[in-house]
């Protein structure tokens, strides 16, 4: 039993999807949650600079002393997870990329999975890579969805302006595509997507599966923590503490679109990364 907390980290506010889904799984567990705010978008970056602010970011948690690191970054995950392993070899690391692909090999029918993410996490080509490890036999199309995150920190998830990107990205793999080139599967490469999900069900219809890598990579770190022996005892509910490398007031803002709980710029402690 390890009472310490579970960090998280992601170059925004996004990344709070994953937390809920840790909060909903693991609601004993304390959660240090890390968004480096002043940096984003990692999306557009260079693997480079990516990896550079994650390491950046990992060495902040486990200063703090985490138990383990949650990467919710897909661009992080896809783009650094290697080098942040070999950086910290003794920190158990979970990354969204390997749970979501898994994930999406179980739920599609044909093999026809379509990722959307970052263009920087489409450069990196690891979700292709692990969606193939799971389902040898998947074709995989990856598709970089910029607008969607800035739409979704706009509050646009639904309405004219969201249909007509989701048009944008989506039309020639599903909405436009023949049976036989449809996608059957829609993995939402990117934390802010989510939010985006009754949207896409309903534009793309019942028979798409969509995808998402939170509450599996919640799932993947519940394995580890117990497999390790480092779960929290259960009990009260776990304390919930955020880091943010750039106005609190933003990140509070912000925060209801990804989770249902309140969160004031008070909770928020701005640090600086280096
Ligand atoms: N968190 C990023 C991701 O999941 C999206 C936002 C960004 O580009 O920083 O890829």
């Amino acid at each position: 039993m390890d009472p310490r907390a579970i960090g998280v980290f992601d170059s925004g506010v996004g990344g709070l999807t994953v937390l809920k889904a840790l909060r909903d799984r693991l609601p004993w567990e304390s959660l240090l949650y890390l968004g480096d705010t002043a940096r984003l978008p990692y999306g557009t970056k260079s693997a480079e600079a990516v990896s550079a602010y994650a390491l950046q970011a990992a060495r902040a948690l486990v200063a703090r002393d985490i138990k383990i690191l949650v990467v919710a970054d897909n661009t992080s995950s896809a783009q650094a997870l290697g080098r942040l392993r070999a950086a910290f070899p003794d920190l158990p690391m979970v990354g969204v990329v390997e749970p979501g692909s898994a994930a999406a090999g179980h739920a599609s029918a044909r093999g026809r999975i379509i990722v959307i993410a970052s263009e920087s996490t489409v450069a990196a080509g690891a979700y292709p890579n692990a969606v193939r490890r799971a389902r040898a036999e998947a074709r995989v199309t990856q598709i970089a969805c910029p607008l969607f995150v800035a739409l979704v920190e706009e509050g646009l998830v639904d309405g004219p302006i969201a249909e007509q990107v989701v048009r944008h990205y989506l039309a020639a793999n599903f909405l436009d595509a023949g049976e036989e080139e449809r996608g059957d599967c829609l993995l939402l490469g990117c934390t802010h997507f989510p939010a985006l999900s009754p949207l896409l069900r309903r534009m793309l219809g019942e028979r798409v599966a969509i995808v998402d890598s939170a509450s599996t990579t919640a799932r993947a770190v519940e394995d580890v923590l117990e497999s390790r022996g480092l779960a929290a005892p259960p009990g009260a509910p776990g304390v919930i503490r955020y880091l943010a490398t750039d106005s609190p007031e933003r990140f509070a803002r912000v925060a209801p679109i990804f989770v249902p709980w309140t969160v004031t710029a008070r909770d928020v402690e701005m640090i600086t990364l280096e």
